[in-house]
């Protein structure tokens, strides 16, 4: 199997080099740094290698790089791919620029990560929010459906959906391409959680009709982490613009070490990836079915959720249970084992390649016990839901971003506009964004959703004040 990268990579360990160039380290973990350096970093920096004047020469001119980001383009059915290191952030702000301009407006999904908003900030398009529905008993989102995009074909100049969601639901990319391939207008697919179903016969989105897709290769397969991949089809808009804003967002000194990992994965999913995959898709859904046993528990899958789910993932609502999802993911990190997410309501794990199928049943085992030992009385779920915020938007997240702002305490913010954003994480879905009006219901969801996780991006983390644009 031909990986380019990692063969180069390889290679280079082997040579002995001592650069008389970057990097700073000089590539001497290989060989044995000196005593004071090891002190402070540790073998940390051990494989670290530059793309350029490492894997590559100075003038790239072995085309390493080039020739893998072909590969993984043949991959997943893609006209054109770019490694990326910036993660599916970077992908994300990327992919929002290739298609947008000052004043555009955009037709983007308001559960998308924050990322988008970035993107937004950028180039200063005018965001068209839309949403998914949301699953009637769980209040967790089950796919953008195209109709929210038929209604605005006509005053949008890109659709951008995010799927899967975090809890692993999937929208039907197919319908969503349908429309937007009707209008003309380009759909970019934020596939950060589903880099995996590239590698699952007719499953990724650019397979699907997507014209973009953005995947995280660090979450589902095997990449070091930062490491993403933005692919897309030669239809609406010439590559040449997306190879602008890669480059631009880019940093000028790529790890070659991180890109490699992106072209292991690919070799390593299209040669046993299939079979590898299969039997991760049977342990999950083995899995499912031994939690689904537990009493008040709801797994999602296909048939709970009313759309199709993520194979891999496994997202259980605890309510009918009574066991706070915040306890049980403490007790899952004491035991080494970090769930993905973790509210009161619900539990998020993620799974991978990496994981043998008989683990994922052993697990499946220890998770309906500290299920059991967390029962409590069945509670109807949290009314508070980040999948439901529906803003008013008074002016671009662009505009909101570059005014004059003052700090108020946070309930004089009430009415007036938000300078900033606030972002459970996980999911990185925001709550309230620049841009957006500051209301009472907004501000109960954000001390609500910080009982359960951190929120991030704020300037005062103790949620006392906020910042607020300048009337
Ligand atoms: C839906 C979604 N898109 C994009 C990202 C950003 O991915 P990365 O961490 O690779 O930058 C995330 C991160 O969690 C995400 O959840």
């Amino acid at each position: 199997m031909e990986q380019p990268l990692v063969e180069a990579w390889r290679r280079v360990r082997t040579l002995g080099r001592r650069p008389m160039q970057v990097p700073g380290h000089k590539l001497r973990y290989l060989e044995g740094a000196p005593g004071w350096a090891r002190e402070f970093v540790g073998d940390t920096v051990r494989d670290d290698i530059p793309l350029q004047g490492g894997v590559d020469d100075n003038a790239y001119s072995h085309g390493y790089l080039r020739r893998a980001e072909a590969l993984w383009a043949e991959a997943v059915g893609a006209d054109h791919s770019r490694f990326l290191v910036g993660g599916s952030s970077q992908g994300n702000i990327a992919a929002l620029a290739t298609v947008g301009d000052q004043g555009v407006p955009i037709a983007i999904d308001r559960t998308s990560h924050r990322s988008t908003q970035a993107g937004l900030v950028l180039i200063g398009a005018t965001p068209v929010w839309i949403y998914p529905e949301l699953h009637p008993d769980f209040n967790l989102p089950i796919g953008v459906p195209a109709s929210a995009l038929e209604g605005l074909a006509a005053r949008v100049n890109g659709f951008f959906a995010t799927s899967p969601s975090y809890v692993g639901t999937l929208s039907d990319v197919e319908a969503l391409a349908a429309v937007a391939r009707r209008h003309g207008e380009p759909l970019i697919i934020d596939q950060a959680w589903g880099a995996h179903l590239d590698f699952l016969p007719g499953r990724g989105a650019i397979h699907q009709g997507a014209d973009f897709s953005v995947t995280s290769v660090h979450k589902t397969l095997l990449g070091y982490s930062q490491t993403a991949v933005i692919s897309m089809r030669d239809a609406v808009i010439p590559r040449s613009t997306l190879d602008r804003w890669v480059d631009l967002t880019s940093t000028t000194s790529p790890s070659g070490t991180l890109m490699a990992t992106i072209d292991g994965s690919r070799a390593a999913m299209v040669e046993g990836g299939g079979p590898r995959l299969d039997d991760l898709i049977d342990a999950v859904g083995s899995a499912r079915r031994r939690l689904a046993t537990v009493r008040g528990l709801a797994v999602l899958d296909d048939a709970t959720a009313g759309c199709a789910v993520d194979p891999t993932k496994i997202t259980l609502i605890l309510p009918g249970t009574g066991a706070d999802g915040v306890a049980i993911g403490e007790a899952l990190w004491q035991m080494g084992h970090g769930p993905e997410s973790a509210d009161h309501d619900t539990l998020i794990l993620t799974t991978s390649v990496a994981d043998e199928p008989e683990w994922i049943l052993a697990f499946a085992d220890l998770l309906a016990d500290v299920v059991e030992a967390h029962r409590s009385d069945p509670r109807p779920p949290s009314a508070q839901s980040i999948w439901r915020v529906e803003p008013e938007v008074v002016m671009t997240p662009r505009e909101a971003f570059l005014r004059e702002r003052r700090r108020v305490p946070m309930r004089e913010a009430i009415g007036h506009v938000s300078a900033e954003q606030f972002c459970p994480y996980p999911p990185g879905v925001p709550l309230l964004a620049p841009g957006e009006r500051v209301t009472a219901e907004s501000l109960d969801a954000i001390v609500a959703a910080s009982a359960s996780c951190r929120v991030a991006y704020c300037s005062d983390p103790s949620l006392e004040s906020m910042l607020i644009v300048n009337d």
